[in-house]
């Protein structure tokens, strides 16, 4: 236990005078190194769709993507994450394991034009099935096992065209496994899977349902996201992931469950990865647009927050600008 003996010989304020100092005992400090910008890719040339709910962030044809990433490498942002929005959508999602699919063009462009940029991938059919479940239907519910099959196929589809890190987040049992198999198969040993241990049926993911045009058809995700309500079944989610194969471990959404952010990065020795989703995003934009927050200030607070909790990689929507004020000194 910290101890501290009692006012006036104690007085906290002493170390909040002085900005400098301030700046020397803290004991967090964002770094542009720890960021994961997520990009949405989608078919057909010149186009830079607005996602309405999200400002700043756009669906990008794979020209536009070239300015983009020459962007995000030049702010030093080590990494990004791709979402493809298929030509067409069909039941088993085809698109998603198909080697000329968007995500894999995508991936080819993006390994020309910044090859040290780091390429991770969603390995989730969500985006790629007409009924917009993250797996394929059996008899009305979605079907565990023959999804692992499809997952594993996107996954190295995704590796042969230059992925260098998969990111499963369909929330199927055994996915992170039957990947690492495929891949292993493969010859791809030295691919690291990021999965997405610890993903919550949340109402979060809203805006990012709009930007890839993946909400459920029917039903929702709960048969196969987590309880919100729930935190240790979050560390067997992460156990299993870990025996499984994952290298690194994430929590997703961030914001409303740093609890677990804590102590997943408290039981477990893996990097740890939280997921600063869509809504969260979409709400300090709305907020700030409206002069009801200060944008800046409060994004640095979340994020700070965020890494604060145990993050070691943050996924981002604000990774662009974050970056830039970093630069400045923030
Ligand atoms: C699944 C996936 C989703 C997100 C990331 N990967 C959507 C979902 O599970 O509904 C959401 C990310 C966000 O809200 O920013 N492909």
């Amino acid at each position: 236990m910290p101890t501290t003996s009692s006012f006036p010989k104690t007085r906290m304020r002493r170390l909040r005078r002085l900005p400098v100092l301030r700046r020397m005992v803290r004991e967090t400090t964002l770094a542009v190194s720890d960021f994961i910008y997520p990009i949405f890719v989608t078919h057909g040339r010149g186009v830079r769709a607005p996602v309405d709910p999200m400002p700043g962030i756009n669906r990008l044809s794979l020209d536009y993507l070239l300015d983009e990433v020459e962007e995000v490498a030049g702010l030093g942002i080590p990494a990004v994450l791709l979402f493809g929005i298929p030509a067409r959508k069909d039941a088993e999602g085809a698109e998603a394991y198909d080697a000329g699919g968007i995500v894999q063009e995508a991936i080819r462009v993006i390994k020309q034009a910044a090859p040290d940029l780091m390429v991770v991938t969603d390995v989730c059919l969500c985006e790629y099935t007409d009924h917009g479940h993250c797996g394929v239907l059996s008899g009305g519910h979605v079907d565990n096992d023959r999804t692992l099959e499809l997952l594993a196929r996107m996954a190295e589809r995704q590796v042969e065209a230059g992925a260098d890190v998969v990111g499963p987040s369909a929330m199927m049992d055994g996915q992170v496994g039957a990947i690492r198999e495929a891949l292993d198969g493969r010859g791809f040993v030295d691919t690291p899977i990021m999965s997405y241990s610890a993903k919550y049926a949340s109402g979060f993911y809203g805006p990012f349902r709009d930007a890839a045009g993946s909400a459920p058809q029917l039903g929702d995700r709960s048969g196969y996201q987590m309880d919100p309500a729930n935190a240790a079944e979050a560390l067997r989610e992460v156990q299993a992931d870990i025996e499984e194969g994952a290298d690194v471990v994430m929590v997703k959404p961030a914001l409303a469950y740093l609890d677990v952010v804590r102590s997943v990065r408290d039981a477990f020795d893996h990097p740890v990865a939280a997921y600063n989703v869509s809504g969260e995003y979409a709400m300090v934009k709305a907020a700030a647009e409206n002069e009801w927050i200060d944008g800046r200030r409060v994004t640095l607070e979340v994020l700070t927050a965020i890494k604060r909790a145990g993050a070691d990689l943050i996924i981002s929507y604000h990774a662009k600008e974050v970056a830039g004020w970093l630069r400045e000194g923030a």
